[in-house]
């Protein structure tokens, strides 16, 4: 297919404007840099060739391709250089009223067919298009760093966007080999809005002392499958990008419950405590590498009582087959024995609530999290209630250590940490879905590609159960009262017949 933009200006050439120039280029562009700060545009040349010749170097890239891309790379002094462009990327400071004053000047630059394009990842598209004359022709391009390596990139419609111009861009996108992805003009827009549970949620967790940052990053990848733990994350991308990102959204979303930042990462913030760039974060980092505590040993003990389970119990007939290969003596009658261990599997319940509810012994009842099937997890993780006895805490954990699978014991909550985090993941992609802030298909593409999340929220749900995370919900929601638990009314409407599998439909 021909070239949709031969010439394409792309103004502020930091990081983000850098990576985008790379890609137009090698996608045959002729690209036009332009930088406010003297010596910029040349230092983002000798970046970008630096990188070809490497690659040359390496062998993964022909030589006289390199010099084309190269070629390609020209330096506009002044914004009316920029005239001839056929669409021109914006990747300046993040700040309406510079990009604003922008957009507005190169309007009389370009001809009135030039598409105009912002990678803003926080403002609003329809605000910075406020002050033009064509505001048919501007759209979001929101692109995600490191631009070459990440595959997505949202195209934003403002208010104004004209379909042709969503199209174009999506267009172009694939031409320089990115997956576009359509979003409404709406608070982080798609991925920095359904990347608002993970971490937030994880420092709920933290916040109620119910388990410690490496604890969490454990059980996140080891049950749910995530490549990083959400605390190894936001270390990763550093508070200092990662929080304020969490409070625009909250307030731009008029102070909604569901994305309540904490004030954990306020505070570290202001320590200084980045993440890796910083040397400390939730871990401290000793040449590059995480400093971790050692994981609990399994305690030993000389024998294990038997175990009763709750005939409420999660995934019963499961947790009983996971007992028996574990070698327990189970018990089958309608209630526990005066020395029996107590297990029980809620959704979304505190231990301590089943067992007030349940009628049964709390100091001997314990609680095991049976969201996600044993044989799919890679840990298992118990919790206590205040007042479960050391013995029969011990007691549990070396039972469900016999076969050498990692085990973590957390304290009593409304849900797991993995119930808590997958449920609010799925319930804020449910509200982006009832928003229609996007197709759900979009949605599951822009969240695995730019977010790396295992699967997409929406496959989440459907393979751990809509309704079991409706359970989890409904039931948090009771525990704390807080409406930031409410599920969203697609979930809801949708829970009982299976959440991707509407793809087709929408
Ligand atoms: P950066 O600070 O690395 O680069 C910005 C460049 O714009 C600088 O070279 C600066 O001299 C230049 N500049 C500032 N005002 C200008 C003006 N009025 N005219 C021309 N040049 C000007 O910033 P970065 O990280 O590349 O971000 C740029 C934009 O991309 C921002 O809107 C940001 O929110 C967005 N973004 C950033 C991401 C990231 O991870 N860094 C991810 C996605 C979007």
């Amino acid at each position: 297919m021909k070239l949709l933009y031969n010439t394409v200006g792309v103004i502020g050439t930091g990081a983000m404007g850098q990576g985008i120039a790379q890609i137009a280029a090698q996608a045959g562009s002729t690209v036009k840099l332009f930088d406010t700060q003297a010596g910029a545009t040349d230092r983002a040349r000798d970046a970008l060739a630096a990188q070809w010749d490497k690659l040359v170097a390496k062998g993964r890239l022909d030589a006289a391709q390199a010099a084309n891309y190269k070629a390609r790379l020209l330096r506009a002094d002044a914004l009316n250089d920029l005239a001839g462009c056929d669409l021109v990327i914006e990747a300046v400071v993040e700040r309406l009223d510079v990009k604003k004053s922008l957009f507005s000047s190169l309007e009389s630059v370009v001809s009135e067919q030039t598409v105009l394009a912002s990678n803003t990842s926080s403002l609003s598209v329809t605000a910075i298009a406020g002050g033009l004359k064509h505001p048919g022709r501007f759209a979001g391009f929101h692109f995600f760093n490191p631009v070459p390596l990440m595959k997505v990139v949202e195209v934003i419609a403002g208010l104004k966007t004209a379909t042709a111009t969503s199209t174009a861009l999506a267009e172009y996108a694939r031409q320089m080999g990115h997956t576009p992805v359509h979003a409404q003009d709406t608070p982080g827009f798609i991925v920095n809005h359904a990347g608002r549970a993970y971490g937030t949620e994880a420092l709920r967790i933290v916040s109620e002392g119910i388990a410690d940052f490496a604890t969490i990053d454990r059980i996140l990848k080891d049950q749910a499958g995530f490549k990083l733990g959400p605390f190894e994350l936001m270390d990763l991308t550093a508070l200092d990008v990662s929080h304020p990102v969490m409070e625009s959204v909250y307030h731009q979303y008029y102070e909604e419950p569901r994305y309540r930042p904490s004030v954990i990462t306020a505070q570290r913030l202001a320590g200084g405590m980045l993440g890796r760039k910083t040397g400390e974060g939730f871990y401290r980092y000793v040449e590059g590498v995480a400093q971790t505590s050692a994981e609990l040993p399994v305690p030993t003990v000389a024998e294990i009582p038997p175990v009763w389970v709750s005939p409420r119990a999660a995934r019963r007939s499961e947790l009983l087959q996971l007992l028996k290969n574990l070698g327990a003596s189970i018990e089958t009658g309608a209630s526990p024995s005066m020395n029996a261990l107590v297990l029980v599997a809620p959704l979304g319940f505190d231990i301590t609530t089943v067992a007030v509810v349940e009628r049964l012994d709390p100091a001997r009842t314990i609680g095991i999290d049976m969201l996600i099937d044993d044989a799919a997890t890679k840990r298992r993780v118990l919790a206590t209630n205040p007042a479960t006895r050391s013995d029969m805490r011990d007691a549990a954990h070396a039972l469900f250590a016999r076969d050498g699978k990692a085990v973590s014991v957390i304290r009593d909550s409304g849900g797991f940490v993995t119930q808590r985090v997958v449920a609010t993941i799925v319930n804020i992609a449910s509200d982006i879905c009832q928003q229609g802030i996007c197709s759900p298909k979009d949605l599951e593409t822009a969240v695995t590609l730019g977010l790396g999340y295992p699967l997409g929220p929406l496959a989440m749900g459907d393979r751990y159960g809509p309704t079991n995370i409706l359970e989890v919900l409904f039931n948090m929601q009771t525990v704390y009262g807080d409406p930031r638990y409410r599920p969203s009314p697609w979930l809801r409407r949708r829970g009982a017949i299976g959440l991707s599998l509407l793809h087709q439909e929408e």
